[in-house]
């Protein structure tokens, strides 16, 4: 799956066995593979854009249906330039470029000096990083010279001409935030004009990434799950006393600037101290404490592999007053790897957006006019899913099985449903099984290959049930359940089998 512009910088088998396994299975392959695929486009095969279907379903409960005045709504992520203008993409939102002089192969300067000198060189000038290449005597990645042009900033968005007349500009949007600042005052009067309001969009993103790498990493195309909750400024740090009282009981699992720079480990810090000793709004603390339950709770992350890690100032995106991370633990790439991130984007959009549009983004809220700040919960979808991949991941050599032990909301598939033989009334009776289940959750049938093989298909997908039809369900009305996960067999009538697997 690797071309010019490289997967680079995965580690171990375990990731080549689970591409191979996405390959063929169909989670995911490159887009227009037949056509030899271009570095930083995927698409989702059956099991990948179910799994995917479940990611949003859950985010969708958790931080919209079940909230107070969050709502979700969709975008267009064709947007005109004065919306780039006014949040400060087309100035900002560069990355270092850099071109070899002889074979004029192009690639990311920072990405470059750290994977040659195992620095981090993120926070770098662009003269700092010539310096490097040139001191360091860095050589091209493709044909070896060390000649380069300096390097110069590149802005990642996809430019687009809407129209004949070529002249009216357009992007595709690199987040799908800009969506949320420009419904704002159109949702803040549509929904009784309260704060705290959140608006939620699932969404594709497109990014013109230099370099892309490491899988859903770095794409071109990607999707994201963003929050933006809008608040009056002044009570940032002012939560009602039932909220405020219930999460004070909690821990977060923090790196914050003040630990040795580390990529695998975290400390566990009680709420109150974040507050206090952090100086961390409770506010953006009940954001955290949000997101940490929903990694640990509905995602059901091993808990030694969630953390928040707190970016200092060079490291911050441009709009962003405090900005935490949101980071789980790779086997693939053995640290600590961004899924997402609680950015503290203050006033910086609505206020863009104000001077650029020359429209009045102020409410009258609280007795008083103002902008309403924002803090965004981040997420990347694809990211999440290579770590659904990454985390439930298990090869069990001595059971000669691969296995995705994805929790039962995740799974893509639940159930499936064999018949033992294709005979003697057993298709007939799983044709029965597999239509009562399938009203309820998601079912495979299949009757190919040995029931032992079908078994380890199963496993490799991550199916947690599956439902075997043999000789005595024809006499005595019952079937065999096996689970995924212990492989143990129990035999359960049909007019149960309902309750016992839970749906
Ligand atoms: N609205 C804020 C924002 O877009 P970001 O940190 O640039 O912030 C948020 O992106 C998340 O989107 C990241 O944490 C990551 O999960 C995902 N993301 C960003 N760029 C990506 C890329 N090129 N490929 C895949 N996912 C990406």
């Amino acid at each position: 799956m690797e071309n010019k512009e490289g997967a680079g910088g995965v580690k171990g088998d375990s990731m080549d066995l689970i591409t191979s396994i996405a390959l063929k299975r169909g989670f995911f392959w490159p887009s227009a593979e037949i056509y030899g695929g271009k570095a930083g486009l995927f698409s989702y095969g059956h099991l990948g854009k179910t799994l995917k279907n479940n990611f949003d379903s859950l985010w969708r409960k958790f931080f919209i249906e079940d909230n107070k005045n969050c709502y979700e709504i969709e975008y267009s992520s064709i947007l005109p330039e004065q919306v780039f203008i006014a949040s400060g993409h087309l100035e900002n939102f560069n990355d270092p470029l850099i071109e070899c002089k002889k074979c004029h192969f192009r690639f990311r300067a920072d990405q470059f000096i750290e994977d040659n000198l195992k620095i981090n060189a993120g926070e770098k000038s662009i003269e700092e990083m010539n310096n490097l290449i040139v001191k360091n005597k860095l050589k091209c990645p493709n044909c070896k010279a060390n000649d380069f042009d300096s390097a110069k900033w590149f802005n990642m968005m996809f430019p687009v001409q809407i129209g004949a007349t070529g002249k009216d500009m357009a992007y595709l949007a690199p987040e799908t935030a800009q969506g949320a600042f420009l419904a704002f005052k159109r949702e803040f009067e549509a929904t009784r004009k309260k704060l705290p309001l959140g608006i939620g969009i699932l969404g594709k993103a497109f990014r013109n990434e230099i370099s892309p790498r490491q899988m859903f990493f770095r794409l071109r195309e990607f999707s994201q799950a963003e929050l933006q909750m809008f608040f009056d400024p002044d009570e940032v740090n002012n939560l009602d006393e039932k909220t405020w009282k219930e999460i004070l009981k909690e821990d977060l699992q923090v790196f914050p600037q003040d630990q040795k720079d580390s990529k695998k480990k975290f400390i566990t810090i009680k709420i109150d101290e974040l507050n206090k000793k952090y100086k961390i709004p409770k506010f953006y603390l009940l954001q955290m404490s949000k997101m940490q339950k929903f990694y640990l709770e509905i995602l059901k992350f091993p808990k030694d592999k969630f953390r928040f890690r707190e970016l200092n100032e060079k490291e911050r995106a441009f709009y962003n007053k405090i900005h935490w991370d949101i980071e789980v633990y790779f086997d693939f790439f053995d640290e600590f790897k961004e899924l997402g991130g609680i950015h503290y984007r203050a006033d910086h959009d609505l206020s863009g957006h104000q001077k650029i549009s020359k429209e009045n983004l102020e409410v009258f809220y609280n007795e008083k006019k103002f902008i309403p700040h924002v803090i965004e919960l981040s997420l990347g979808i694809d990211r999440n899913i290579l770590a659904f991949l990454d985390l439930f991941f298990k090869e069990e050599k001595q059971n000669d099985r691969t296995i995705f032990s994805f929790p039962d909301t995740l799974a893509p598939i639940l159930i499936s449903v064999f018949p033992l033989v294709n005979k003697e009334g057993m298709p007939e009776k799983a044709e029965e099984i597999y239509n009562m289940l399938k009203e309820k959750t998601t079912v495979f049938y299949d009757d190919s290959a040995s029931i032992g093989k079908r078994y380890r298909r199963a496993d490799e997908i991550g199916v947690k049930y599956c439902i075997t039809i043999d000789g005595d369900t024809i006499k005595d009305k019952t079937v065999t359940i096996r689970d995924r996960d212990s492989m143990k067999q129990r035999r359960v009538k049909i007019s149960d089998l309902r309750k016992e697997l839970g749906i």
